[in-house]
């Protein structure tokens, strides 16, 4: 095993390791205040940097802003310009069509089966291939005695800014609990300590220990069980087949989806009482040319299906940049290091050895933090990819314990270990990677958009975090808020008739468009990222 460090980055560390045995002995770096958070927020996150943000000029949200790249895709054409759709002899013909084979909508499919709808999972790659499978810190829940679901809903409504929906944050934190019991249900194996009892530990911005994991996986593990639940249910998923217009029915209620084959380009046309869109996050649209730490598929989507199909969308203006992603070496570029690397006592050092930050601030706060160290100061850390600052990992052994990182990350210890970084032994480099979309489609606690029949969970929904996520409630709210959907389509699918159906309002956005004076060869949705080099 060769270590990858350049001469610069080992000079480096070594003003790191002279003060590691006082960092690990001395007092909590202290917290920003309230107003330092602010500044700094507003001189270093990438959503105050207003050059990269356009108005929408047609649909709901017209006239507020949005990411450039997210305004192109919301002002494209549809997939379905100049091409004519057999309305009138559905392919597929179901209760509820679930839109995405990740943890909301398999959620979602579940409570539906369950309660007895005919329903089918359509996802444009496999059932799994989501971010939900590569969530790794945990799942918050207050489940343990010194906590309360009113305390995480303090949490939540502080880390959000208070900008959250307060009927969603409520759903939220109280079907916490139910939350955990439920994958415990189906198979999930938590953490816990020896005599059963749930090991729980602190996220960013979380005033009480409620973050479960499964050990630096825990996005895997529960979607290993609910695909198995998926499957063992005998819920038709149709995979490489993506959605890529809403139908609505003549009294413009949802009434299903165009899908088209991803392999073949076959159009086909599934009708549906009640649709769920849980198509997830937006990380591959690499806005501000952030690098990821998301799934493959994740090009938002969701938001240009409900967009045209007239809903309106909230927060669309605000992502997150998670503090940690990988900034070398260039094979593991962007991807996530878990927050639970700092829950378990990583602190954040610039390259001159200095503890610049408490290592658990807010997400948004922690990253403009990170940005202003290497832009602003001149402190970072070097290296042949790109800048960075240290998280020093060698700190969590002397900690805990020796064997500590291995048990608690292993997940974290093999992808470096593949990189020849033994991170028990070395700092490890990390900048901000685009993780999470805080905004989305707007709901009600119901989980149905303004579409009527149209309901959406997951990632793909604005509202439940406000302008910054924290860590661990992204995958409670797949759950929750998968659950919550599957269950309101349930109940709503019995008294729908739906009627003839159409694609009148795809026209009617082109002609928005046109009217608008907008001109353009782009299409949407994006489905996939594109990576050739042109
Ligand atoms: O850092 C993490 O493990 C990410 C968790 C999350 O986004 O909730």
């Amino acid at each position: 095993m060769s270590l990858p460090y350049t001469q610069e980055m080992l000079d480096s560390i070594k003003k790191v390791e002279a003060g590691r045995e006082a960092r690990v002995n001395g007092p909590e770096p202290r917290r920003m205040t309230a107003d330092e958070k602010t500044a700094l927020l507003e001189e270093f996150h990438p959503d105050y940097n207003m050059e990269s943000f356009a108005q929408i000029q047609i649909g709901p949200n017209k006239g507020e802003k949005a990411p450039k790249e997210l305004v192109e895709l919301l002002q494209a054409n549809s997939r379905l310009k100049d091409v004519d759709v057999n309305l009138s002899d559905p392919d597929y013909d179901v209760d509820i069509l679930v839109i995405g084979g990740g943890g909301a909508g398999s959620s979602a499919a579940i409570e539906a089966k369950r309660a007895g709808a005919n329903v089918m999972i359509v996802t444009k790659l496999r059932i799994g291939d989501a971010n939900t499978m590569m969530a790794e810190g945990g799942i918050q829940a207050a489940d343990k005695e010194n906590d309360s679901p009113a305390q995480h809903y303090l949490d939540v409504m502080g880390g959000g800014h208070f900008a959250n929906d307060p009927e969603l944050v409520k759903k939220l934190v109280t079907k916490g609990p139910e939350a955990i019991k439920w994958l415990e249900s189906l198979g999930v194996l938590f953490d816990k300590e020896e005599d059963g009892t749930m090991i729980t530990t602190h996220g960013g911005g979380t005033s009480r220990k409620r973050m479960h994991a499964a050990r630096d996986y825990s996005g895997a593990e529960i979607m290993r069980v609910l695909r198995d639940e998926v499957l063992n249910l005998g819920i038709p998923v149709v995979d490489f087949t993506a959605a890529i217009e809403i139908i609505k029915d003549e009294d413009g209620k949802a009434a299903g989806a165009v899908l088209m084959n991803m392999e073949t380009k076959e159009l086909l046309v599934a009708r549906a009482k009640c649709v769920i869109i849980a198509t997830g996050g937006a990380g591959r649209m690499h806005y501000q040319g952030f690098p990821t730490s998301n799934h493959y598929g994740a090009t938002a989507d969701g938001l240009i299906l409900a967009y045209r199909a007239g809903a309106s969308l909230l927060y669309q203006d605000t992502l997150q940049y998670h503090p940690t992603g990988v900034a070398f070496p260039a094979q593991i570029y962007g991807a996530l290091v878990t927050e639970k690397v700092r829950s378990v006592g990583a602190m954040f050092v610039n390259a001159e050895g200095e503890v610049f930050m408490h290592p658990l601030e807010t997400r948004d706060v922690a990253a403009s933090g990170i940005i202003r160290e290497v832009k602003q100061r001149g402190k970072g850390v070097h290296t042949p990819i790109a800048d960075g600052v240290w998280l020093d990992t060698p700190m969590i052994d002397m900690i805990h314990g020796k064997g500590t990182l291995e048990k608690r990350l292993p997940g974290m210890l093999r992808m470096y270990a593949r990189c020849d970084i033994d991170m028990r032994e070395v700092p490890i480099v990390v900048y901000p990677t685009l993780h999470y979309q805080n905004g989305g489609i707007k709901i009600a606690p119901n989980g149905m958009s303004q579409v009527e029949n149209l309901f959406v969970a997951g990632e793909a929904v604005g509202g439940v975090h406000g302008r910054n996520r924290l860590m661990g409630n992204s995958l409670l709210d797949i759950i929750v808020f998968g659950r919550n959907a599957g269950q309101s389509a349930a109940a709503t699918y019995k008294n729908v008739t739906v009627g003839k159906l159409t694609l009148s309002h795809v026209d009617a956005y082109a002609k928005e468009m046109e009217e608008a004076g907008i001109v353009t060869d782009v299409v949407s949705p994006k489905l996939l990222p594109d990576y050739r080099w042109k």
